[in-house]
C-alpha cells in the first residue's frame, strides 16, 4: 500500500562538492533522509517504470536508508531497483552498473573518506543515467525542492532481506539484489592486461592493497587475491564496517601511514595502494616514492597505450583547477586537448559524454576515466600495476623518468580544517577584494603574473560555475590556490594549493615542503591563515 506521509521541510538540505553529506544524528530526524529522497525524484522526469540503482559504502545507517529508499522508489513509480548484495556497492561500481544496465540513475550513500559510525557521517547522492553525479542544474533543483516539500510517498512494506542475491518484488516493483563486485571486476579485466599484471606478481613483485576496513575490501579480494594470483592476506583491512574500524577511509600520507611505512621498509612490499571509504579515491606508493595523485595523473596519461583498454590512445585529459600542471605537459607533448575544471567529479561527466576527455584526474587522490562516470580508486592502482609490468620498471624508475622527460611539479595541499566558517569566508572574501592589486607584486624572488577567482564555462552546455577558488599564479608557472573545501559537516575547511614547477632535473630530489617554502610563506603572507583563522599549521599537509 501507497502511503503519502505529511512532512516539514529542512533548509539545510544543500547538495555539496558531491551530495549531501550530515552527521548520522542530523540524518535520524524525522522524514530528515525520507525528505531529500522524496526531493530527488521530485526533481527528476519521466522515470516510471524504469531501473533505479541503490547501493552505498556499508557505512553506519547504509542499510537502514537503502530500505527507506527502496519503499520510496516502489511509491514513486519506479519499475525496478538494483541493489548490491549487503547493500554494498562502490561509488565506481554503481557508476558501472547504472551505465551497464542503462538504468535512469542511481542513489549511492556514502560520505566518501569521511569517517562513519553512529555520530559520525553519512551522505546521499544521486547520479544519472551516463553513470555520473548530477549536475548542478539537478542539485540546485533538489535544493530548491527539500526547502518546500510537504510530502513523501513511501510504500508499507516489511524489510527486504538485502543479503540474498535474487529477484522479489515491493509493491508494483522489482527489486533485484546483484553481485556487487562481478560485473565491476569483469570491466576492470577488460580493460588491462591481466597476463602481464598476474606475471608480474608470479614473478615475486609484491602488491598490497589497504582496504581501510571500507567498501573496496571485497573488490580488491576478488581482483587482486583471486583474479591476478597475490597471495591471501595481500589485501589488508578487507571487510567493510559500519565505522571502518574507527579509521579515517582517507586513502593519504597521514590516515594511510601504516601502509606507507611498510611499503618504505627495506624489506616491505615493492608497491602498496589504498582506496577510501566508497572506493572512488586511490594512493598509490611504490618502494622509495610516494606518487602524488597529480602526476599519477600525469603518468598514467603519456603512458596509456600501455593497457589494452586504452591501447588506442587518449583523446584528452582533463583536471580540476587545483590539480598540477603536470597533465598538461603531457598533453601539450601528446598534442591533445587538456580541460581545466571545478574541484569535483560532476564537472567531467560532460567532457567524458563528448569524447574530449579520456582521462581525468584531483589533486585529492581522484583518477579515473571513460569507463564510468566517476573517479576510480582500484582502476588506478590496476593501471599502475599495468604500466609497471609494461615497462618493466619500478614506481620510482617511472616517476623519475616522467620528471626527466616533462619537469616536475612540486605540489602540496595544505588543509586548516573546523575553522571557525566566518572567519574562513572573511579571509575568503579580504583574498577576492586584494585580486585586482595583486598582479605585479613581488615577495622576493616571486613576481604575481595574474589573480582571479576561477570561473568554468563548460565547454559541452555553455554553463558557467563562478567562486570556484582564488588563484595567484607567479611568473615561471608556480602558484597558489585557495578554496574552501564542499564536503566538511562542521565549521569549514580552507584548503591551500602550491605549486612550483621545476624543469632542472638536478633539482628534482629536493623535498616536497622545502622545494615550497617560499611560496607557502607567500600565501600565509597574502592570505593571513593565521590570523585570521589562529591556527599556526595545517591540519593535514598531503
Ligand atoms: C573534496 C576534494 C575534491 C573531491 C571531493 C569528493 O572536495 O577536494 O577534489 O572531488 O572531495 O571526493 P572539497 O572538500 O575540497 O570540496
Ligand atoms: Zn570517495
Amino acid at each position: 500500500m501507497i502511503r503519502t506521509v505529511s512532512t516539514a521541510p529542512y533548509q539545510d538540505q544543500k547538495p555539496g562538492t558531491s551530495g549531501l553529506r550530515k552527521k548520522v544524528p542530523v540524518f535520524q530526524q524525522e522524514n530528515y533522509a525520507e525528505n531529500f529522497i522524496q526531493s530527488i525524484f521530485d526533481s527528476l522526469e519521466g522515470y516510471e517504470g524504469k531501473t533505479l540503482v541503490i547501493g552505498g559504502d556499508g557505512r553506519f545507517y547504509n542499510r537502514e536508508v537503502i530500505q527507506i529508499a527502496l519503499k520510496m522508489a516502489a511509491a514513486n513509480g519506479f519499475g525496478k531497483v538494483m541493489v548490491g548484495r549487503g547493500g554494498i556497492l562502490s561509488t565506481p561500481a554503481a557508476s558501472h552498473i547504472i551505465r551497464k544496465y542503462g538504468a535512469f540513475g542511481g542513489i549511492v550513500l556514502s560520505a566518501s573518506h569521511n569517517p562513519g559510525g553512529p555520530t559520525e557521517d553519512f551522505g546521499i547522492k544521486y547520479n544519472i543515467g551516463n553513470g555520473g553525479p548530477a549536475p548542478e542544474k539537478i542539485t540546485d533543483a533538489i535544493y530548491t525542492r527539500s526547502k518546500i516539500i510537504d510530502t513523501y510517498k513511501i510504500v508499507e512494506a516489511p524489510d527486504l532481506n538485502l543479503d540474498a542475491i535474487g529477484s522479489s518484488r515491493l509493491g508494483e516493483m522489482t527489486v533485484e539484489i546483484i553481485d556487487p563486485v562481478k560485473d565491476y571486476a569483469d570491466l576492470m579485466e577488460s580493460l588491462f592486461d591481466f597476463g602481464a599484471i598476474r606475471a608480474l606478481i608470479g614473478s615475486g613483485f609484491r602488491v598490497v592493497i589497504d582496504s581501510m576496513s571500507a567498501v573496496t575490501g571485497p573488490y580488491a579480494v576478488d581482483i587482486l587475491e583471486r583474479r591476478l594470483g597475490a597471495p591471501a592476506g595481500s589485501v589488508r583491512n578487507a571487510e567493510p564496517l559500519p565505522d571502518f574500524g574507527h579509521h579515517h577511509p582517507d586513502p593519504n600520507l597521514v590516515h594511510a601511514k601504516a601502509l606507507y611505512d611498510d611499503v618504505m621498509s627495506p624489506d616491505g612490499p615493492d608497491f602498496g595502494a589504498a582506496s577510501d571509504g566508497d572506493g572512488d579515491r586511490n594512493m598509490v606508493v611504490g618502494k622509495g616514492m610516494f606518487v602524488t595523485p597529480s602526476d599519477s595523473l600525469a603518468v598514467i596519461a603519456a603512458n596509456a597505450t600501455c593497457a589494452p583498454g586504452y591501447s588506442q590512445g587518449i583523446a584528452g585529459i582533463a583536471r580540476s583547477m587545483p590539480t598540477s600542471a603536470a597533465a598538461d605537459r603531457v598533453a601539450e607533448k601528446l598534442g591533445i586537448g587538456m580541460y581545466e575544471t571545478p574541484t569535483g567529479w560532476k564537472f567531467f561527466g560532460n567532457l567524458l559524454d563528448a569524447g574530449k576527455a579520456t582521462v581525468c584526474g584531483e589533486e585529492s587522490f581522484g583518477t579515473g576515466s571513460s569507463h564510468v562516470r566517476e573517479k576510480d580508486g582500484l582502476w588506478a592502482v590496476l593501471f599502475w600495476l599495468n604500466i609497471i609490468a609494461a615497462r618493466k620498471q619500478s614506481v620510482k624508475e617511472i616517476i623519475e623518468a616522467h620528471w626527466a622527460e616533462f619537469g616536475r611539479n612540486f605540489y602540496s595541499r595544505h588543509d586548516y580544517e573546523e575553522v571557525d566558517t566566518a572567519a574562513a569566508n572573511a579571509l575568503m572574501d579580504s583574498l577576492r577584494a586584494k585580486l585586482p592589486s595583486l598582479p605585479g607584486k613581488s615577495h622576493g624572488a616571486l613576481t604575481i603574473e595574474s589573480a582571479d577567482d576561477f570561473a568554468y564555462h563548460d565547454p559541452i552546455d555553455g554553463s558557467v560555475s563562478r567562486n570556484q577558488g582564488i588563484r595567484i599564479l607567479f611568473r615561471g608557472g608556480s602558484r597558489v590556490v585557495f578554496r574552501l573545501s564542499g564536503t566538511g559537516t562542521s565549521g569549514a575547511t580552507l584548503r591551500v594549493y602550491v605549486e612550483r614547477y621545476e624543469p632542472d632535473a638536478s633539482r628534482h630530489g629536493t623535498e616536497t615542503q622545502a622545494a615550497l617554502a617560499d611560496l607557502i610563506a607567500v600565501a600565509e603572507e597574502i592570505a593571513e591563515i593565521r590570523s585570521r583563522t589562529g591556527r599556526d599549521a595545517p591540519t593535514v599537509i598531503t
